[in-house]
């Protein structure tokens, strides 16, 4: 018979609260963490480097993701995991080794700052610092914590050498160039994506394709990567703007590669409290479940988030059960405090809003995006 006391002890905590933290490792909660590249690690032996785990509210029980470094010219020991990996470099230079599988030569690529990578499911990977004056940060996200509920069993995971996947040589193309796919289906918004394994700078990527509907006349890049489930996005708008409020599922990570500005988390209800995350390079936060977030640019360039995640079953959880006046709340609507806000924070540096009077009248407002959109 089960002990009743057992039961309540282990009360909501997760397998993979329990794994993380018996690594004892910082970990950072809360809505927001101002600057990776400089936030306090510790030591790490099994992975031998210095790290810390992020498990920022809207993470919880959903997404994995931790803070790495390698040491100037350090090498990291080999990896395995059974779920797919997305790796995001806050800082550094360095080479990473995939080994698809045991019967073919490895791949090795080069990264650097503000590159993204995707290490598919039951692969083996090695990082590596490739500057011997600097150590090199990286920000890993994942599904572990789902991943570990299903099967609490962290060694079947992590390092576990005894499956090797049947469609490994698919995946032979998975480290060339990234391709633009077109299809309708993939975001309603902008009908076209990015399959590959390796995006070189999201803070130059150019590739981008309108995102019409979400404001400040923002432009998108959609990122898929062969053989895994796993998502990502990146938007991009100019100075001056905001986008518009909107609430969709958990999981998902915000990193910032280029901008300055800040993001509004709240939860809709009588006493809402409206979280201020401000932000700029290497920054990171993450819209809770069902809260509303917002977007705004108050720098002199324009300003790209990184939205690492999420699984299907997250992606589109907004999308399905609310309205779309519910789940996206237009300008003419917002509360006049997130204006107001605004144009104080823009004033204080120097510039102002460049926001159309008429975005704040016509709920169809839309910005012209010229020819080729
Ligand atoms: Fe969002």
């Amino acid at each position: 018979m089960v002990q009743q006391s057992e039961t309540k002890s282990r009360g909501r905590k997760l397998p993979y609260d329990d794994w993380m933290e018996a690594t004892g490792l910082p970990v950072y909660r809360g809505h927001f963490v101002e600057d990776l590249r400089v936030v306090e690690l510790g030591w790490w032996e099994e992975r031998g480097c210095k790290a810390a785990f992020l498990n920022l509210k809207g993470m919880e029980g959903v997404s994995e993701g931790r803070v790495q470094e390698i040491a100037p010219s350090g090498e990291l020991p080999k990896l395995r995991m059974a779920i797919g990996e997305l790796i995001y470099v806050l800082s550094g230079q360095g080479l990473c080794t995939v080994w698809l599988d045991d019967d073919r030569p490895p791949r090795t690529f080069e990264w650097n700052a503000r590159s993204l990578f995707h290490i598919p499911r039951h692969s083996t990977y090695q990082l590596s610092n490739a500057r011997g004056d600097a150590p090199a940060r990286l920000l890993h996200y994942n599904y572990l914590p789902i991943a570990l509920s299903a099967i609490p069993d962290p060694e079947f995971l992590i390092n576990n050498h005894t499956y090797h996947r049947g469609d490994a040589q698919s995946l032979d193309e998975a480290f060339s160039k990234a391709v633009e796919v077109s299809d309708a289906t993939a975001n309603v918004r902008i009908g076209v994506y990015w399959l590959g394994n390796f995006f070189p700078d999201l803070g130059a990527w150019d590739k981008l394709a309108p995102y019409r509907g979400r404001g400040a006349g923002g432009s998108a890049v959609y990122m898929r990567f062969p053989g895994g489930e796993m998502g990502a996005h990146m938007s991009v708008f100019d100075a001056g703007l905001y986008k518009k409020a909107h609430r969709h599922g958990p999981g998902r990570v915000i990193v910032i590669p280029k901008g300055e500005g800040y993001s509004l988390l709240w939860r809709q209800g009588p006493d809402e409290e409206k979280i201020v995350c401000p932000w700029h390079e290497a920054s990171v936060f993450v819209p809770p479940e069902d809260w509303y977030h917002q977007h705004f640019n108050v720098g002199t360039t324009d300003a790209r988030y990184l939205a690492l995640g999420s699984l299907t079953q997250f992606a589109q959880k907004g999308e399905t059960v609310y309205e779309k006046s519910i789940r996206q709340i237009e300008y003419p609507n917002e509360d006049s405090w997130v204006r107001e806000r605004f144009e104080e924070e823009v004033a204080k540096r120097g510039g102002r809003s460049l926001m159309p009077d008429e975005a704040y009248v016509d709920p169809e407002f839309e910005w012209n995006y010229g020819d080729d959109a």
